[in-house]
């Protein structure tokens, strides 16, 4: 069958990756992917916002299957656009429906979906411009640091943990009367701040049965030692060494079956991914977060462990019947590693040549030495691969124990250059200590 994946990064690579592996898969298309992707599939010059345009494709192309990258089109309600359509509407879309795409669209009806659930997550209450003074008195009621999110998409940048109480009260204003995250916080959540080690939890669900994929840490922060500004994600490490059986146990009792129980139990339509962004406090889990899509660079360190077949698991999750799936997963740790352009995720230059590539050669067992994942990457008029965006390429390696995995990956990501390149060289390197 002829599939079309939606998006440009190193997520969608990594997908990629995986789908042409695939016997069901004929032809892959990718909008608008990047040089990356070009090199496994075909990309298509698309606005994946443009859901007109999206099924003028489909339709022309003999397409069966979407799926779905990023978050926007989700939130935007691409799946109840095809389900809408009589000529859409047996082509399997994976991704959640509007509704479902609202747990990541909507940090409100994320945390009223947990609290009518019962899942855990932190205390919180909602404010909007006509209750910003109860918000103030609110925040004066709670102890330092304080947690702010807007409520809507704003692309990683709406949350705010602030270390003193007028800070946290000028900037609740600015979020309401000021609208500094525009309409996204025209309501804000004000939550309490959980403190321990993070980790995303993956989840594939067809709305009633769903399958635990593998777990990873990503680190967010720009700078060694997590300091510096919140980028969209440096590196990550899959599996989460802290993430051991009884840990996993307790997500998946407390956080992973209600959440799957109380989409079907409110009629939800959700086929597709659940990214759990969980807090480890003192052993106990918490939900900081739902999205409704993987994780970049999660899914870089994620998929490649993946021995399943994913189109497969797709069909299953299109025709509800996940619980007949089995999942595959290679034991091996992978470690991912992500250069960016220096400067990121502040202001950078694109267009810079990027040199090494050819180290890395096809065909060889990708078990054995680095992938390369491309995210802001494409080819200029030159044939030349150049930089294209903050994120631009990453590497991914697989070994027995993680410090052999940050090894490799570094040895692949040493290979590739190009004038600004910048990377943490500290990925992995809080686990090992708390391994030690
Ligand atoms: P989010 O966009 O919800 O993932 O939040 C961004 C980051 O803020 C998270 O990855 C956490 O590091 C941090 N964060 C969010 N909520 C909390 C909280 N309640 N307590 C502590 N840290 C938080
Ligand atoms: N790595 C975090 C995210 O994809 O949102």
């Amino acid at each position: 069958m002829n599939i079309l994946l939606l998006g440009s990064g190193g997520r969608e690579h990594a997908i990629a990756y995986k789908i042409v592996q695939s016997p069901l898969c004929s032809l892959l298309f990718v909008a608008p992917g990047n040089a990356g992707t070009a090199g496994c599939a075909t990309n298509v010059d698309l606005k994946i916002d443009n859901f007109e345009a999206v099924k003028a494709f489909v339709l022309a192309n003999d397409v069966k299957m979407v799926v779905v990258g990023p978050e926007a089109p989700l939130v935007a309600g691409i799946a109840d656009y095809f389900a809408a359509d009589e000529s859409l509407k047996n082509i399997m879309v994976i991704g959640p429906s509007k509704e479902g795409a609202e747990l990541e669209g909507s940090k409100d009806f994320a945390k009223a979906f947990m609290q009518r659930h019962e899942i855990p997550t932190a205390q919180y209450r909602t404010f909007t411009k006509d209750t910003v003074e109860d918000g103030i008195q609110f925040l004066a009621t709670l102890k330092a640091p304080y947690v702010l999110k807007a409520d809507g998409l704003a692309a990683g940048k709406g949350v705010l943990i602030l270390p003193t109480l007028e800070e946290a009260q000028r900037e609740l204003r600015a979020m309401l009367e000021d609208a500094k995250f525009g309409d996204a916080s025209s309501k804000v959540v004000i939550e309490e701040f959980l403190s321990g080690i993070e980790l995303s939890v993956f989840v594939l669900t067809d709305g009633h049965h769903y399958l635990l994929l593998p777990s990873a840490k990503d680190y967010k922060r720009i700078g060694e030692g997590d300091t510096g500004l919140n980028t969209g994600g440096m590196g990550s490490i899959s599996p989460v060494p802290f993430a051991d059986k009884t840990f996993m146990k307790k997500v998946e009792e407390r956080i992973v079956k209600p959440t799957v129980r109380g989409l079907a139990k409110e009629k939800i339509s959700y086929k597709g991914f659940v990214f759990i962004g969980l807090m480890n406090v003192g052993g106990d889990p918490y939900v900081i977060e739902y999205n409704v899509r993987m994780g970049d660079p999660e899914t870089e360190s994620v998929f490649p462990r993946i021995k399943s077949d994913v189109v497969e698991l797709f069909q299953h999750t299109w025709n509800g019947t996940l619980n007949e799936a089995v999942l595959d997963v290679d034991h091996r740790t992978a470690a991912c590693v992500m250069m960016v352009a220096g400067g990121y995720p502040e202001a950078y230059e694109k267009g810079k040549v990027i040199s090494g590539l050819d180290h890395f050669a096809l065909g060889v067992d990708p078990g054995m030495q680095p992938i390369v994942f491309h995210a802001g990457t494409k080819t200029n008029d030159q044939g030349q691969v150049v930089t294209n965006g903050g994120r631009v390429i990453s590497v991914t390696s697989f070994a027995e124990s993680l410090p052999e995995a940050l090894l490799k990956c570094y040895q692949g990501a040493n290979l590739i250059q190009w004038e600004d390149k910048y990377m943490r060289n500290d990925i992995g390197q809080d686990l090992l200590k708390l391994m030690m």
